[in-house]
């Protein structure tokens, strides 16, 4: 899908685009401040491009990557987020899981984050899972706005990532 405003496309990300999407997390980290994103290790990355464990999409602008939205199915794994919801294994094995929206740094509050999490949403729920969830640290304010927009739910505080303060939201077809 195109938009004539602001020429960007968004689609879905696939395995070839591990090396793109690496390096552009590896340049935007620094325009961070230091808590607000936590890299996704490579085992995350991959399992966010791979069909059957993920469902990402990337923002372009004449085909250059300018954002990322990468959902992974974490399962039984001690990184998902349902164990701190209470969820059971039933609910655990569906979790779709966010690891972050990040947008290039001389494109942020154009919309491109918004369009993003809406197509990665509506994606996730035709077919790939009926509950996802999301953290963001408290005072990302920007970040928990594109997810209250999208219809997340505030849950729980707790700490995440090594002990980073994160909120934890959660949205349900
Ligand atoms: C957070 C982020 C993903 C949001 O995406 P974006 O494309 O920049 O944001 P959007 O234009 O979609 O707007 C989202 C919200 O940002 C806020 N915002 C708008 N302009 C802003 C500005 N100049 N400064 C701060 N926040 C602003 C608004 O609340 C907006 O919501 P609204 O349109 O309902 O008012 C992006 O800014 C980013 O990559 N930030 C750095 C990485 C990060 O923190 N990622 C989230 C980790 S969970």
């Amino acid at each position: 899908m195109s938009d004539s405003k602001l020429d960007i496309e968004i689609r879905k990300l696939i395995e070839p685009d591990f090396n793109l999407i690496d390096g552009f997390i590896e340049t935007q980290i620094r325009t961070i401040p230091r808590d607000f994103f936590f890299p996704p290790s490579s085992t995350i990355i991959k399992m966010a491009l791979k069909k059957d464990t993920g469902i990402s999409h990337g923002a372009f602008d004449n085909e250059k990557l300018i954002g990322i939205r990468l959902t992974y199915r974490p399962g039984l794994d001690i990184e998902n987020h349902g164990y701190d919801l209470n969820y059971d294994n039933k609910q655990l094995n569906q979790v779709a899981q966010f690891h972050g929206t990040l947008i290039l740094d001389n494109k942020r509050y154009k919309g491109i984050g918004n369009r993003l999490v809406s197509e990665n949403v509506s994606d996730i729920f035709n077919g790939f899972s009926n509950i996802i969830l999301a953290t963001v640290h408290p005072d990302n304010d920007s970040s928990i706005r594109m997810l209250e927009k999208n219809g997340f739910d505030r849950k729980v505080r707790t700490f995440k990532y090594s002990n980073l303060p994160r909120l934890i939201f959660e949205k349900r077809k």
